[in-house]
């Protein structure tokens, strides 16, 4: 039989609501290529605690031309980035900002998180295909911005909260580390982690790995020139089959969900462990159901994760795509299927979870 369905009763306001909120919206998708822009012609940089500027000026002292550098003033001032005073026609980046746009030590440093997103969005007309087929796409198969992002988004975090809190929430770990530890750090990318756990604790070793060998190829240079190549060595193997065995410390940041065989690497991980070693899991913070993470955050987890985790895990043997938002359920479930006895949430901040899991 069928069945006549009543038309909808649309609500004018709530649908002119919805169009205004998409302008803002365009806005700020165009506003991740301002920003990167910005940051790589330095025009924060150079406005950072200049004092008010004419576009003119910075231009000048950025060697850019001024056409530009002036629509792109107003735009960052329509979006409350930069100040427009209307008296003199200048430009001013406020303290705020100043830190957010130019500090890297921050933690609330912000270009890596947009050139990540941007990189994201340049990549994904090859996602949308493979959401056609169901193919995946490998993270190693992403541009520059992706790999480059991904430092520069994630290492503010790691500076702000791993040797000050997620290693002392781990049982034991710190007094180890600082006796003289064996550390790998699985899915490394380009080392940020590693380096940072290395200079904090210079009686132990460290092996990153990651199945990218560019990411490899520039983790090896970050060592380098960091004068820690004689205790930090890298090498290109994934997560089934990284080498070494007996480590105190197995980590593995922001990556786990990204892999196609999860559960495999939690088995290999078992069998690298010394016996009363302990495996640290960073994952994005996530409730375990969708109601949960339909928030600002979730938001733009949900969007790397279609367009970045999900395809990267699909890529790969086995597929099964656990996505960024997968939530402590789902981790405690693959980590624990690979014999580890042991698991429990460790640490949280906003933007992660942070798991310890043993033997
Ligand atoms: C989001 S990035 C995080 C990189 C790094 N841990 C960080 O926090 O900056 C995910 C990383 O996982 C790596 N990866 C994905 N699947 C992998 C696998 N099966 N084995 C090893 N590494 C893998 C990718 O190459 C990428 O470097």
């Amino acid at each position: 039989m069928t069945t006549i369905e009543e038309p909808a009763q649309i609500d004018g306001a709530k649908l002119e609501q919805f169009v205004f909120r998409a302008v803002d919206e365009v806005g700020a998708t165009l506003n991740a290529a301002l920003v990167v822009m910005g940051d790589k012609l330095g025009l924060y940089k150079a406005l950072a605690g200049a004092g008010p500027l004419t576009p003119t000026e910075l231009a000048e002292r950025t060697g850019t031309a001024e056409r530009y550098v002036r629509e792109w003033l107003n735009q960052q001032a329509a979006g409350g980035y930069v100040e427009y005073d209307p008296e003199t026609g200048r430009y001013t980046l406020p303290p705020e900002q100043t830190i957010a746009l130019t500090d890297p030590d921050s933690p609330a440093y912000l270009p890596g998180f947009f050139q990540i997103a941007l990189g994201s969005v340049l990549d994904s007309p090859r996602i949308t295909e493979a959401a056609r087929s169901g193919n995946g796409v490998g993270w190693h198969e992403h541009g520059h911005d992706v790999f480059d992002g991904c430092e520069r988004f994630f290492r503010p975090g790691y500076n702000a909260n791993l040797i000050s809190g997620w290693l002392p929430a781990l049982d034991g770990v710190v007094a180890k580390l600082e006796r003289g530890a064996k550390v790998a750090d699985v899915g490394c990318g380009h080392g940020s982690s590693t380096i940072l756990m290395a200079k904090a604790f210079p009686n132990s070793t460290f092996v990153g790995s990651d199945y990218h060998e560019g990411s490899i190829a520039t983790a090896r240079k970050r060592a380098r020139e960091a004068g820690l190549d004689d205790r930090v060595t890298f090498e290109v193997a994934p997560s089934s089959s990284f080498s070494g065995s007996g480590y105190d410390l197995v980590t593995m940041f922001d990556c786990l969900h990204d892999m196609g065989d999860p559960a495999g690497a939690a088995r290999h991980v078992r069998s690298t462990l010394a016996a009363d070693g302990t495996w640290m899991i960073v994952e994005p913070a996530a409730g375990d159901r969708v109601e949960d993470n339909l928030n600002p955050v979730g938001r733009a987890y949900y969007g790397f994760s279609t367009l970045l985790c999900t395809p990267a895990s699909l890529s790969q043997d086995v597929g099964l795509a656990l996505g960024a938002q997968a939530g402590e359920a789902r981790i405690r479930d693959v980590v624990t299927s690979g014999g580890l006895t042991r698991f429990r949430r460790a640490a949280e901040t906003p933007f992660n979870l942070v798991f310890e899991a043993r033997p």
